[in-house]
């Protein structure tokens, strides 16, 4: 178990140093994949189904905020299903005919990973359908009068996409796939094993009640919880510790910003930028992104699905409202009913 875990695995898009830090962090099997243990189920069965059957597997949509696991989860649904994986996103595939030499590269069974499926070009989208549903896309070729169209039969493959805005997905598209998988948030104790696997991995010692400490300060995400541990290893071994204690968790977090319930400034700023100037909300997505400095869609995908899911904002048709309890996280008194500016 220990070695499988070192391999780099078939092609990616990341190869900066935090990128190859991530490939190498990467869980290969469905065994070693910590956490979202309903999904691990579904995909058993379907996978097993699919071999047995020497068929592809269906085509499968993951969708869910950063960091949780979705490129990392298509990788382990093609080395369980001992197949080939073509990675890409969906705005690298320009036009039509950068699908088809994507296409044309698969051998019978393979996965094509597409990142970011929601930023598919339009035409694109099209060609997919057919090739998706009957294997095969028709394409023109040549230009003017000599354009004619070829029908391009294609190997029985798997889509795997990937995207953290499922919304945008058009219905024809999110239609054509048999497997669709929402991935959650990880409990405390799931990011907790991650970080001792990870840990075990950087040959970094860490001591139960650090690893404790850092899986509640990681926002529910394990990219997260891999980050923050790298941060906090080089505080403790500046510090001259052998071993990450809470102490150290507790002194690297702190100077990083990011408070007890892994919030960080941007957390806070839009927080309090709804308290401070809007009396708490209701407050549009657009108004708050434009208040802070940060893009719509990066509040979206990224800040608010967390600050929902642990109750500090909730929704309403008229915009974003902050909860009592984001107020007491941030020791400010809940304005009483009157008290709404
Ligand atoms: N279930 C898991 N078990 C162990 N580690 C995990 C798990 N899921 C994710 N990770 C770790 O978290 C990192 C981020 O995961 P990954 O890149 O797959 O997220 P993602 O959902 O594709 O994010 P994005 O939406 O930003 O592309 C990986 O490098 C991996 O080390
Ligand atoms: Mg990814």
């Amino acid at each position: 178990m220990a070695t499988e875990e070192h391999g780099v695995m078939g092609p990616d898009v990341e190869n900066d140093a935090e990128g190859q830090l991530e490939v190498s962090l990467r869980p290969q099997t469905l065994a070693t994949y910590i956490g979202q243990q309903k999904i691990k189920d579904e995909l058993k069965v379907y996978i097993a189904a699919a071999k047995a059957r020497e068929e592809a597997l269906d085509h499968v949509l993951l969708y869910g905020p950063p960091g949780l696991g979705k490129t990392t989860l298509a990788m382990v649904i093609a080395n369980e299903m001992e197949v080939g994986i073509k990675t890409t996103s969906g705005p690298a595939i320009e036009k039509p005919g950068d699908l088809v030499a994507l296409l044309n590269e698969l051998k019978p069974g393979d996965v094509l990973f597409i990142d970011e499926i929601h930023r598919l070009p339009k035409v694109v989208e099209e060609m997919l359908y057919s090739a998706m549903e009957d294997y095969y896309i028709d394409i023109v070729v040549g230009e003017g009068p000599t354009a004619h169209p070829v029908h391009f039969p294609l190997p029985p493959f798997t889509l795997v996409g990937a995207t953290t805005r499922v919304g945008l997905l058009s219905a024809p598209l999110r239609d054509r796939f048999g497997i669709i998988e929402r991935l959650a948030y990880y409990q405390p104790s799931e990011l907790e094993q991650i970080i001792n696997r990870s840990a075990r991995i950087f040959t970094t010692a860490i001591n139960p009640a650090g690893a404790k400490a850092l899986a509640w300060r990681s926002r529910g995400t394990p990219r997260i919880a891999n980050r923050l541990l790298k941060r906090v290893r080089d505080f403790a071994q500046v510090a001259g510790k052998d071993e990450i204690d809470e102490a150290s968790v507790d002194r690297a977090l702190t100077m990083l910003d990011v408070d007890q319930k892994g919030l960080d400034a941007t957390d806070r700023k839009m927080l309090l930028t709804m308290i401070n100037y809007y009396g708490g909300g209701p407050v549009g997505v657009k108004t708050i992104a434009a208040n802070i400095g940060e893009e719509a869609a990066t509040i979206e995908e990224v800040y608010e699905p967390y600050l929902l899911q642990i109750g500090f904002i909730s929704r309403t048709p008229r915009g974003r409202l902050v909860t009592p309890a984001a107020y007491e996280h941030l020791g400010i008194p809940f304005p009483d009913q009157g008290g709404k500016a």
